[in-house]
């Protein structure tokens, strides 16, 4: 187990801040995780992953937890070949596991390619992205609960998972120390490309039905035209959720901004019963996109997305987050929720 006083977050949050914690405290195995949770169980402590949906806004005092990083991914996974699923090490990178997958010829993952972060958190925030939520293929999560040590296996129904949402983060949260997580996979291919421009970047390579590999790469190549690399200007991907309004809402925007794309909420029998409309063409709308307070920016190509434009503070990013979110308010009625987890 790793166990450091006064250790710097820099390499441990995508949006580049320089903050100190008390202690960091890494654990590499369930046996870890159980001593790390009787460590921590009466104090201040924050769980971390790969910190890609993080903002520090100053020095976190308290002990910092994490799992352990696992380089070689084979040696994190392992496969029940029976029941198609494999049970992933919380402190692997998801997109090692997606880029795995597609080499072994396990498929379910390939549209979430290139998403940020560790597979322990993916379990967190229902990672979404291209027409795919990581929900659809979890099967359970595996954990210690802090304040007992016990060691759990939560059957992913019990997760309740919603765009972005699960009950890690909201009465759960600070509960668990995920060691584990299972993704059912499937031996047969079916590719997934009706969302935004994945079919039209497809066409443009002359490739009328993709293999598994050539799907992540179209999706790896869209996303790296479209949001910004965190090594070169830090970020947390979208600063803030997309809002699902009721349809007399919808409506009343629809009317004053007939081009506004929006995508349909539906429910189990297929109902449209709410609409979801994209944060980042309001902030657009706004006249943000490629702005700046300070050192803290919209980033020009995706106004969803606020960036450290070099030197930012967490309060930096903070006051452009209020401005935006003033903005959007005072123009559409919207009140923009952070995607972010901001400590
Ligand atoms: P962190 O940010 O460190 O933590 C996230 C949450 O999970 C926190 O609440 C933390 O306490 C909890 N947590 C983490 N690990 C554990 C654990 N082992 N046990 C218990 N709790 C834990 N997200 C999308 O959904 N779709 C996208 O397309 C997308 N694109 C992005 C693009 C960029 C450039 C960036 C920087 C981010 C993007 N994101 C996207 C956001 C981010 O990648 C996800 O939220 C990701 O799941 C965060 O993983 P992480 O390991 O960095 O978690
Ligand atoms: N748009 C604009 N201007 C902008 C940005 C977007 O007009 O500056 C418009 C686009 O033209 C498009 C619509 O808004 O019509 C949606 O844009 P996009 O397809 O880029 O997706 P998004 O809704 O902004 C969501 C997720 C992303 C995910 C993409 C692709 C959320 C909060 N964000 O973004 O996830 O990668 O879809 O599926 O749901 C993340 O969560 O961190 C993240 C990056």
């Amino acid at each position: 187990m790793r166990d450091i006083r006064n250790y710097s977050l820099l390499e441990h949050n995508t949006f580049g801040i320089d903050a100190m914690c008390g202690r960091f405290l890494e654990y590499a195995s369930v046996d870890e995780a159980v001593e790390v949770a009787g460590m921590i169980s009466s104090s201040p402590f924050l769980i971390v992953g790969g910190g890609s949906n993080l903002l520090l806004t100053g020095d976190y005092p308290g002990t910092v937890v994490t799992p352990a990083p696992m380089a070689d991914v084979s040696a994190g996974v392992c496969l029940d070949s029976k029941n198609l699923t494999l049970r992933c090490w919380a402190g692997l990178v998801f997109d090692d596991v997606v880029n795995y997958c597609v080499d072994k010829g396990l498929y379910g993952l390939e549209n979430l390619s290139l998403i940020p972060g560790q597979v322990g958190a993916s379990a967190v925030q229902n990672i979404g992205a291209y027409g795919a939520e990581v929900k659809d293929v979890i099967c359970s999560v595996e954990a210690v609960e802090i304040a007992t040590g016990k060691v759990v296996t939560i059957p992913a129904e019990e997760c309740r998972y919603a765009y972005r949402q699960s009950r890690f983060k909201t009465e759960w949260r600070n509960r668990f120390l995920i060691t584990f997580v299972t993704y059912r996979l499937s031996t047969s291919f079916t590719p997934h490309v009706d969302y935004g421009n994945i079919r039209a970047e497809l066409d443009a390579r002359g490739i009328a039905t993709p293999t598994a590999r050539q799907l992540r790469d179209v999706i790896i190549d869209i996303r790296n035209a479209k949001l910004p690399d965190p090594k070169v200007e830090g970020n947390a991907g979208s600063f803030f959720m997309n809002p699902i309004v009721s349809r007399e809402q919808f409506e009343n925007i629809r009317r004053d901004y007939p081009s506004m794309p929006f995508y349909e909420v539906r429910n189990v029998l297929g109902e449209c019963t709410a609409y979801k409309i994209p944060a980042g063409w309001m902030i657009d709308q706004c006249g943000w996109k490629g702005k700046t307070i300070g050192p803290a920016g919209v980033h020009s190509r995706q106004a969803l997305v606020l960036v450290n434009k070099g030197g930012a503070t967490g309060s930096d990013i903070v006051r452009l987050m209020k401005a935006v979110q003033h903005d959007v308010c005072e123009r559409f009625g919207i009140s923009l929720q952070p995607e972010v987890n901001i400590v």
